[in-house]
């Protein structure tokens, strides 16, 4: 078979950001745009010579087409065999999983995660190491330094592989194996949850719930776990089947984009359980009858509650949020007397944890919860979490969340978003905020003394590394805080995530509308941010 090199030179923004590189279509579709990162990551990995990858996306609009490319790239850098979910499927977490059990050498995740897809919108590719997790910050700086001075790739001139057909194909030398997407994530989860119980309450007709695929990645693994292995009934699983557009919406798992689910569950008539995943199946949104979850207390409570999970039943090594999520954690862990870590914003961060055995649960409050069953924040794995927990509790969500809150106190908790604003504006805004860090401590705002302002650094426990500049944290004296810190996923302008989160015991206020009892802290994020100066904005867009 022919490799042919050809001749390239670097694009300047192909950095990758909090998870891999997230473009728009066109941008990967501009000639050289795509090979050009694939040799920047075959260039920045040792030895491929042999190597197994694993690759699989979302389904989203160009999976294909880059699937393809990429695979005669791969064939042209000497790989011995790519793993490819069939159709170009393999959700975020399932890729993950396949990595771990065949122990390849990585994998390659086509996704702009919840980000929309088509045409018009995003496309993205994330590079995971042998442990299943996504590469290291030492990696992924190599990619992009690599992409900054690339002058040439290599591609096989082949005829395309049929995606569609289970079983091994020959791209040259390289072998491809169409694999069943599903399989091997299915097993994983049945090992670690009690499917028995759970099948138990699924079908005793006094349970009900609903799943909302979003008609993203995640549809063909929950109709395999829910309703064939768990034999909940059919329609148990809504939006169903992966689409290039996702239908048109938006695959993001929160109270906005997940509109119909939610109507659903506010309903009089409202199934006991709903849940939702992201496009690529690693984040989840949970709610009950009339009741949402907040991702922060969602992973409070699993670890509280881990002891009803087979798999973890035998307790918990220890746990880590990242930053900006609430610190309904810190308190589970203090009663464990286990250890609770305090990570930057983005996956990436867990896996040195995770890999030495430091952690077993943990989350981030942008709907991502997961633990060491792979590397990657896990959508479905979560929503059987809690399947799980009310099939040994059998008492309702709210019911178990408002425990919950009895027991360990709410960090009452909002995240309110400004997204597309001035890129030059919202740098500016972190830029002033920097500066003003050590003026801000000790002062006396309203109700609120300042304890700590700061911008969030972070040391890796295992290996050391630090990372700077993760965000601004204003801690107050009662325990409230509010951060500050700009999206590392978006593709248009900057998106300016503001935190805000006070802890409440009072029981006759653990109820309360968190846009109502943090109002206070909401008018003085605004405030001490001068965020209507430096965006424009009067309000924000999104209000998780
Ligand atoms: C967002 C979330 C972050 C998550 C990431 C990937 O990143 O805030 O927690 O890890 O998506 O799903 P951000 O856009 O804030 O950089
Ligand atoms: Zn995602």
């Amino acid at each position: 078979m022919k490799v042919t090199t050809i001749p390239t030179s670097p694009f300047d923004d192909q950095r990758p950001g909090t998870s891999g590189l997230r473009k728009k279509v066109k941008v990967f579709r501009t000639p050289h745009y795509l090979e050009n990162f694939v040799q920047s990551i075959f260039d920045a990995l040792e030895d491929c010579e042999g190597k197994t990858l694993v690759l699989g996306g979302d389904g989203r609009y160009y999976n294909r087409e880059a699937l393809q490319i990429i695979l005669k790239m791969a064939a042209a850098s000497g790989f011995g065999k790519v793993m490819v979910g069939r159709g170009g499927i393999l959700s975020t977490p399932a890729a993950s999983c396949v990595i771990r059990k065949y122990q390849t050498f990585g994998g390659i995740i086509l996704s702009a995660s919840h980000n929309p897809g088509g045409p018009d919108h995003d496309f993205g590719i994330k590079y995971n190491t042998a442990n299943g997790g996504p590469a290291a910050e030492k990696i992924t700086e190599a990619i992009y330094s690599r992409s900054r001075e690339i002058t040439q790739y290599r591609i096989v001139e082949a005829a395309d592989v049929d995606l569609d057909r289970i079983g091994a194909q020959q791209l040259g030398a390289m072998q491809v194996e169409i694999i069943d997407p599903v399989s091997d994530y299915a097993e994983l989860m049945q090992q670690l949850f009690d499917f028995d119980a759970m099948r138990e309450l699924l079908t005793s007709g006094a349970f009900s719930m609903r799943y909302d695929a979003m008609n993203a990645v995640t549809g063909p693994y929950a109709h395999e776990i829910l309703e064939n292995r768990l034999g909940a009934p059919a329609g148990t699983v809504i939006r169903g089947t992966p689409l290039a557009d996702f239908g048109g919406a938006h695959p993001d798992p929160n109270l906005v984009h997940a509109k119909e689910l939610v109507a659903t569950m506010n309903a009089a008539d409202a199934p006991d359980f709903g849940a939702a995943s992201d496009g690529d199946g690693d984040r989840n949104m949970i709610l009950g009858r009339q009741f949402y979850v907040t991702p922060s207390d969602s992973l409070a409570l699993l670890a509280a509650n881990a002891s009803h999970v087979p798999a973890y039943a035998g307790g918990l090594a220890g746990v880590a949020r990242s930053m900006p999520t609430s610190q309904a954690i810190d308190r589970v862990a203090a009663a464990q007397q286990i250890e609770c870590y305090e990570t930057p914003t983005g996956w990436k961060f867990f896996g040195n944890l995770l890999d030495a055995g430091k952690i077993t649960l943990c989350g981030e409050e942008s709907f991502g919860t997961g633990s060491d069953h792979v590397r990657e924040k896990d959508g479905l794995w979560a929503v059987l979490f809690w399947l799980n927990i009310l099939a040994a509790r059998r008492q309702s969500v709210a019911q178990i969340v408002h425990d919950h809150w009895q027991r360990y106190g709410r960090d009452v908790y909002t995240r309110h978003d400004y997204e597309g604003v001035s890129a030059d504006g919202a740098s500016a805004l972190m830029e002033q905020l920097r500066t003003r860090t050590a003026e801000l401590g000790e002062q006396t705002l309203g109700n609120y003394r300042v304890e700590l302002a700061d911008d969030f650094s972070y040391t890796d426990a295992v290996d050391h590394s630090v990372s700077s500049k993760q965000g601004i944290r204003i801690l107050f004296s009662n325990g409230a805080r509010i951060v500050y810190r700009l999206s590392g996923t978006g593709t248009e302008g900057a998106t300016l995530r503001v935190y805000i989160e006070q802890p409440e015991t009072d029981p006759d206020r653990l109820d309360q509308d968190p846009q109502q009892s943090l109002v206070e802290l909401i008018q003085l994020s605004a405030s001490i941010a001068e965020i209507e100066k430096f965006t424009g904005r009067t309000a924000p867009d999104v209000i998780t």
